[in-house]
């Protein structure tokens, strides 16, 4: 617990960005559900179970099986995160003059393909740019501008078509079966390969049973399957839908792109067998991997972000809707609309939320995607606060708590001011930034 007044100082020496806050003074930790869920009895007991070989461990063996058991790829290849996938992933196959398209690229991933020269771009459908659309597959990815990108490209220059499901960057947005099937049509056309980001893997076939037509019948582990089926590879955070705290894998079926990605592995994770993971991740992660698709764990789950997201929308406070599967988000330029995108109203709202009540949420937003390759600046798509919901973590009192305190910011909210940045890094701007209210 803290007082307003410890966290007007915290906030203030924090530069008023969340992420350099000592975590000791944030009372509810919003800030994500990567790696912060609690892990289960299991998961504890795999963990005595590791085995720390350097090559060719059992844990690995154990993590291999769970894992190709629901995304049956030739190669898995262990990473420490999800974007170290990215990285290797990229080197590999982007570079200057490539494209990568994505429904909605999340943050690192973005990054990592620029990093390399190249350029990415969402392609996300019309209805999952409008917080209030209530379409339910947002996350879906816009097949006929697709098709007119790799055409106005040419197929040469898009090493990889990457669906992130959910859409993390985009509400949390689950992408429908038959978007996949479609995708999966124009890759085959171009004859480009189809990749997956699926750190939310099991949360978005969760929406297919229940959403879309002749699918709520179906076993989660076999929608899954059928997901993986109409991909050529995969990368993945461990710390999200496989309920762990740390780890990844890159996964494909290509035999020498394998070679490749293995080899810079070897450069900068570790040997093939363990990647950058100690052997007991390896076990706590094909333990998690296993719970993530039980259909009692996955109906507590999308149930409870959905009671905070509901919660709020019937108070009047502006989210993106439908309630997405790992997060609520606050649609700030919509509360904040005195804000203009370039002050940065989301950073305004996480600040205020946590000066109220010692929650942290994080802006995706202008702060996050506003810069341009070229230095200048200009608005995102949308300016959001995400609330994400760790894993197994909190409590409905919990919960009901931030419902309280969103309530309290969205009184106060035509008093609210906008920020400037004073200091920023060249890439992922938003992780160190420091600003400067305006007066
Ligand atoms: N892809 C998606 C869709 C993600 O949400 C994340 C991480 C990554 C890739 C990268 O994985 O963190 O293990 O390196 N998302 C976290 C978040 C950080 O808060 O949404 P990582």
């Amino acid at each position: 617990m803290t007082t307003p007044e410890q966290r007007d100082a915290a906030i203030r020496e924090a530069g008023y960005n969340v992420f350099a806050l000592s975590a000791r003074d944030v009372l509810i930790d919003l800030l994500t559900d990567s790696g912060t869920g609690a892990m289960s009895r299991d998961q504890w007991a795999a963990i005595q179970h590791g085995d720390e070989s350097y090559a060719g461990s059992p844990s690995w063996f154990i993590f291999r099986d769970a894992v190709t058991e629901l995304f049956p790829f030739r190669h898995v290849i262990p990473t420490h995160q999800g974007r170290a996938a990215e990285r290797i992933l990229f080197s590999v196959v982007a570079g200057p003059g490539m494209v990568v398209p994505s429904n909605t690229h999340f943050d690192t991933t973005r990054a990592n393909i620029e990093f390399t020269g190249a350029e990415g771009v969402d392609l996300v459908i019309a209805e999952g740019r409008d917080p209030a659309n209530l379409h339910p597959f947002k996350g879906n990815l816009d097949t006929a501008a697709l098709d007119a990108l790799i055409t106005e490209r040419g197929h040469e220059h898009v090493p990889v078509v990457m669906v992130t499901i959910t859409n993390n960057s985009a509400g949390g947005q689950p992408v429908s079966l038959a978007n996949l099937h479609e995708v999966r049509a124009v890759c085959d056309k171009h004859k480009v390969p189809l990749f997956l980001d699926a750190c939310r893997f099991a949360e978005n076939a969760w929406f297919i049973r229940e959403r879309e037509e002749g699918q709520s019948g179906r076993e989660v582990a076999d929608i899954v399957r059928e997901m993986a089926s109409l991909a050529d590879g995969m990368t993945m955070s461990a710390k999200k839908d496989p309920l762990a705290n740390i780890g990844g894998w890159l996964a494909c079926n290509d035999d020498a792109l394998a070679e490749s990605f293995r080899n810079m592995l070897i450069l900068t994770e570790g040997f093939p067998t363990y990647g950058g993971l100690a052997g007991r991740d390896l076990e706590a992660i094909a333990q998690g991997i296993r719970e993530a698709v039980s259909h009692d764990y996955l109906r507590y789950r999308i149930q409870s972000t959905a009671y905070l997201g509901e919660a709020l929308h019937r108070s009047g406070i502006p989210v993106f809707l439908p309630i997405g599967g790992h997060a609520v988000y606050l649609d700030a330029r919509g509360l904040l609309p005195h804000i203009p995108p370039l002050e940065y109203p989301g950073q305004s709202l996480s600040v205020a939320l946590y000066k109220e009540g010692g929650i942290r949420g994080s802006e995706i937003g202008t702060v996050m995607f506003g810069r341009q390759s070229d230095g200048t600046e200009k608005p995102a798509p949308t300016d959001l606060v995400r609330l994400a919901i760790p894993r197994r973590t909190y409590t409905q009192s919990h919960i009901d708590y931030v419902i309280e305190i969103c309530q309290a910011v969205a009184e106060q909210a035509s008093d609210l001011r906008g920020y400037r940045i004073v200091e920023e890094a060249p890439q992922l701007r938003h992780f160190t930034a420091r600003f400067e209210p305006l007066t």
